[in-house]
């Protein structure tokens, strides 16, 4: 029988939403689960008018609530865990270290205890888990390194997964997003620039928004093409592609695999500020301000493995990306 049964944590948020209502579309039965942590209603309410055949959900804690995850595992029976919901800023993370671990770390752990070897685990990892390498562009072997606690917390999720698929037969997918931007144009979910972001893309929208017209740039003496950290946007849509790829390819294999998910293409923040302004006309200027703590100067990746063992690779350009980002604000 086919499996087309998945679970998505994190469903009301940025990526969770975006892969849930293309997986609708094609046809997957999903179960959402979200505690609102960090989002709100908007995407449950229209999932559940569009596609009220094939869509339940349920508001659950899964750090804390694990009567009720078991219920839902009960009632549901997955056969994919698509695992995005977590805490992810940074800066929070450095402030508030035991929530993000008891969050982040939690919730992967009490996903796992309810798995066997028929479930199939896909996880949202980060290129945080690099750290600060100079030896760029960064291959699914390059050295773990955290630099901060949310870097911590994704490196031991990825660790709890390894011990999962190794000693329980939970096959698994870890994917190392780099920087995901921009919004699919059917189904807007914006990543939040209202709650004062601190990334590069929502504060440009902040900037349109607000009618600011000058953005600080942390830093222009970084050994870069032009001085500004260089790092590798993905547009979400490729991003989301890339977790239908790996729902096929974990079916095949033996325990656990690690993927980029990222173009391959490192930009720097003159650049993308720059492809911002000429794609939405605007004339957002430069700030050239102190770096801001923790920033790596470049992080990019090489996406080959991703090519050739997910028969997957992201197509989308940065005009596009920039685009999306801003029509979508705007619909
Ligand atoms: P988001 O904040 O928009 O979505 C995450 C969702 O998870 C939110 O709706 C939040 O309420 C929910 N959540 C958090 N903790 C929960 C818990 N204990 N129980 C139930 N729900 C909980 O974030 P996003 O941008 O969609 O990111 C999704 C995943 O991708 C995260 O794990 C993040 O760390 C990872 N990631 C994101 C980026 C990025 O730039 N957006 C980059 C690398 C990795
Ligand atoms: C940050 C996180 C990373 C996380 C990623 C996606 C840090 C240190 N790292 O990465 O773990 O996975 O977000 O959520 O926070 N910039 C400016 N001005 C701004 C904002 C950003 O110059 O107002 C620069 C930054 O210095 C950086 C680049 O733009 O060079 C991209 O920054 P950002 O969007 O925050 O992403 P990352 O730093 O890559």
């Amino acid at each position: 029988m086919k499996k087309n049964k998945i679970l998505v944590t994190g469903v009301a948020g940025y990526i969770g939403g975006t892969f849930a209502y293309e997986v609708l579309k094609m046809g997957f039965k999903v179960y959402g689960v979200d505690s609102f942590i960090n989002s709100n209603r908007n995407n449950i309410d229209i999932f559940f008018k569009n596609f009220p055949r094939d869509f339940n959900f349920l508001e659950i804690d899964l750090a804390n609530d694990i009567l009720e995850l078991k219920k839902v595992f009960d009632e549901f029976k997955p056969d994919f865990i698509v695992h995005f919901a977590g805490l992810k800023s940074v800066s929070e993370s450095q402030e508030k270290p035991d929530l993000y671990m008891a969050n982040n770390v939690g919730s992967t752990r009490n996903l796992l205890e309810n798995m066997n070897s028929e479930t199939f685990f896909i996880f949202s990892s980060s290129a945080t888990v690099y750290g600060n390498n100079p030896n760029q562009p960064l291959t699914e072997d390059s050295p773990i390194e955290a630099t901060s606690v949310y870097g911590m917390s994704k490196i031991e999720c990825e660790n709890l997964i390894k011990d999962y698929a190794f000693n329980k037969g939970v096959k698994s997918i870890c994917l190392r997003y780099f920087n995901p931007v921009g919004s699919h144009q059917e189904f807007v979910v914006v990543e939040d620039y209202l709650n004062q972001p601190d990334n590069l893309m929502p504060k440009l929208i902040e900037c349109v928004k607000n009618g600011k017209n000058t953005i600080n740039v942390y830093g222009s003496d970084y050994k870069t093409k032009d001085g500004t950290g260089e790092r590798d946007y993905i547009h979400i849509i490729d991003l989301v592609e890339g977790h239908i790829a790996a729902i096929d390819k974990v079916q095949k294999i033996e325990n656990i695999d690690f993927f980029n998910l990222g173009t391959g293409q490192s930009t720097s923040v003159v650049e993308l500020i720059s492809t911002f302004n000429k794609t939405n006309e605007q004339n957002i200027k430069i700030n050239y301000v102190d770096r801001r703590l923790g920033d790596v100067a470049i992080c990019y990746s090489n996406p080959l493995k991703a090519h050739n063992e997910l028969n997957w690779q992201a197509k989308l350009s940065l005009e596009r990306m920039c685009k999306d980002s801003w029509e979508a604000v705007q619909k």
